[in-house]
């Protein structure tokens, strides 16, 4: 079954509960959180306030992206402010292995990412230690940038790899989805979509989102009697 996941990063934050409730009602599953910090991305965005202000506002599993120098560090400031899933940069950190630990005594589920040029050879000897390999469809670092097409072959040998083993481990596709190829990339393996300006960038987010999902539903099988003909 596959999971649509909202980015906060292009969400309107005047009304940050507002716009959190209107895809929390529209059936979104995960909540997508951003971190960025200038250094291993030309970005700078939130920090674990962020995660502890969303905390209380919504039951969605909490999925926060770091892109940064230095994981290690956070790890437990993310944890304590209320992350599910803490997903890290496989470039960003010289011990993968150790840092999958910290974030798993930390108490949260755990995530390797990979940059669009990174090979999948960077995870394959973690596959079996983590619950979400999160492949970037962009280069990281903002929010609105167009899919880079190649990606969709890494999408399936990264699920040819975690089938073939029997693993369970999710893959995230991230950046550059939206309504005109989130079927195809749910279709190449995806299994969470990420989606920011596809959701928050638009008029009406709530119906985005709904739209999105409906895609991701038909595209598992779901739905189907709404295709049939009269
Ligand atoms: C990019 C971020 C993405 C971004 C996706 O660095 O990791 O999560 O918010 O945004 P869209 O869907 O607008 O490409
Ligand atoms: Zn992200």
């Amino acid at each position: 079954m596959s999971g649509l996941a909202p980015s906060i990063l292009s969400a309107n934050f005047l009304d940050l509960p507002g716009q959190v409730s209107m895809v929390e009602a529209n059936k979104a599953d995960y909540l997508h959180i951003d971190v960025m910090d200038g250094r291993f991305v030309p970005n700078i965005t939130f920090g674990p306030w962020l995660v502890k202000t969303l905390r209380p506002l919504t039951r969605l599993v909490l999925d926060v992206h770091l892109m940064i120098v230095e994981p290690e560090k956070y790890i437990s400031a993310f944890a304590s402010a209320g992350a599910d899933i803490i997903t890290v940069h496989a470039e960003a950190t010289h011990h993968l292995d150790r840092l999958i630990d910290q974030i798993r005594e930390s108490g949260c589920k755990a995530g390797v990412s990979l940059n669009p040029a990174t090979t999948l050879d960077a995870v394959q000897y973690v596959l079996p230690k983590i619950d979400l390999l999160l492949l970037m469809s962009v280069n990281p670092g903002f929010g609105g940038q167009k899919y880079l097409g190649y990606v969709t072959e890494k999408i399936k040998a990264a699920r040819r790899m975690i089938d073939e083993s029997g693993l369970a481990c999710l893959i995230e596709v991230d950046g550059g989805i939206h309504e005109g190829n989130i079927s195809q990339v749910r279709r190449a393996g995806a299994d969470i979509l990420v989606a920011g300006n596809a959701v928050f960038g638009q008029p009406d987010p709530g119906a985005t989102c709904l739209k999105l999902k409906n895609l991701l539903d038909e595209a598992d099988g779901k739905n189907q009697d709404l295709h049939l003909p009269e």
